[in-house]
């Protein structure tokens, strides 16, 4: 009690980036955030990609404040205030309206300070660990212990999806106050210890529309959209559950190119259409579909959000081999010695018929670099308080 009253209570958390298979997109309640169909995505590892946000509350705080990478950002933010608002709305049903003098008292004015430790520049989708981040961050500071998917979802939809590891679905629900619209893991991290993930971080370009917006007027204006929420993704989110359930490449490969696919048509069937794919997002596709089918199977399965890197799948024994094919198709301009970060890659050489069939006109610099990642778990609590984003002054 004594250090709740003169000191600055303070809890840091980390949590994760995750990648759709199955893709969110549109909006059947812009405010709540509620989607117009189910999706279902793999959380990548914390140790190559993660959010690390620091809650802290004092009564010395005379205003809510937050800073994002180190610069103050606006705390005003109403995606930022939803998620401080549901927290504190949990917090106090928790107490029951009793005065518990031990607990955190609700009044206190709130600092956030939140990191990423990957470059927010490289258009990796940040919002979704970001927000994950702070609801876990802002439950341990308040000793909230249930599970606030539902809370996450309400800054950034997808990120309702980045409170659990491995495998994790994002049910729409049906109520329109979207109590049953939250996020449930389908497997864990552990459950598919060969799958890996390299992340093609392309040079330049800013996306055209942000995904908020975009979404918006894909359900405006797409029939395609509405049809694929409606007879589509029920059938593939089922088969998609089998595929990883039985750890079938091949099954969950096709399936998450055939919905990258989709959901970039549905950009095109909106009007006016909205490009998130470019010329090099298409080299990437054709180059994995002259990989697979080189091997006469496949072997590595792409994806894209709403901008122009590339998401692949692969299996390990898989990696090495295609990283060369990446590295011959898009040479490193320059420091080539960072071309691939993360999780190590072995050397491979290439056959003659491979490098034939696979390899066209090499394309110099169009790929920065590639990350190699995997599934990791969901949001973590960060124990070493020298690891705290704010120090004992509440300030960054
Ligand atoms: C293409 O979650 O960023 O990445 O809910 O408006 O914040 P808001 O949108 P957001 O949309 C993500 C769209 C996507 C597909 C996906 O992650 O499922």
């Amino acid at each position: 009690a004594m250090a709740a009253e003169r000191g600055v209570a303070m809890a840091t958390c980390t949590a994760p980036v995750n990648i759709a298979v199955i893709k969110y997109w549109g909006k059947r309640d812009t405010d709540l955030i509620l989607p117009i169909n189910s999706s279902l995505s793999v959380t990548l590892h914390q140790d190559q990609l993660k959010t690390t946000t620091t809650a802290a509350a004092s009564r010395d705080f005379t205003e809510d404040r937050l800073w994002l990478n180190g610069k103050e950002a606006d705390v005003g933010h109403p995606r930022v205030q939803a998620c401080l608002r549901e927290v504190r709305r949990l917090a106090r049903k928790r107490r029951g309206g009793g005065e518990d003098t031990a607990a955190l008292s609700l009044s206190y004015k709130i600092h956030i300070a939140s990191e990423n430790n990957f470059p927010t520049a490289a258009g990796l989708a940040s919002s979704a660990a970001g927000y994950a981040c702070l609801v876990s961050a802002l439950a341990r500071l308040y000793g909230l212990e249930e599970e606030l998917s539902e809370v996450a979802r309400r800054g950034s939809g997808s990120a309702c999806r980045s409170m659990f590891g491995g495998f994790v679905q994002w049910q729409r629900g049906e109520r329109p106050d979207g109590t049953d619209s939250l996020a449930l893991q389908v497997a864990p991290e552990t459950h598919w210890p060969e799958l890996r993930v390299l992340v093609l971080v392309v040079s330049g370009e800013k996306k055209p529309v942000g995904s908020t917006a975009g979404m918006q007027t894909s359900v405006e204006t797409s029939p395609l959209l509405k049809h694929r929420a409606e007879a589509v993704v029920p059938e593939r989110l089922s088969q998609m559950m089998r595929h990883i359930q039985e750890r079938d490449f091949e099954g969950f490969g096709q399936l998450a190119m055939r919905d990258s696919n989709q959901f970039h048509a549905t950009c095109l069937d909106t009007f006016p259409p909205i490009f998130y794919l470019t010329d090099l997002s298409r080299q990437i596709i054709a180059l994995a579909h002259r990989y697979n089918a080189h091997h006469g199977h496949t072997k590595v399965a792409y994806t894209f959000d709403a901008g122009p890197n590339a998401v692949i799948f692969a299996l390990a024994d898989t990696v090495a081999e295609f990283v060369e094919v990446v590295r011959r198709s898009f040479p490193p301009a320059t420091n080539g010695d960072q071309f691939v970060r993360g999780l190590p890659v072995g050397s491979a050489v290439l056959s003659q018929e491979l490098v034939a069939a696979v390899v066209t006109e090499p394309v110099p610099g169009a790929v920065q670099y590639i990350l190699h990642t995997k599934p990791g778990p969901g949001p973590q609590l960060v124990d070493d308080p020298s690891q705290h984003l704010l120090g004992a002054d509440g300030l960054p």
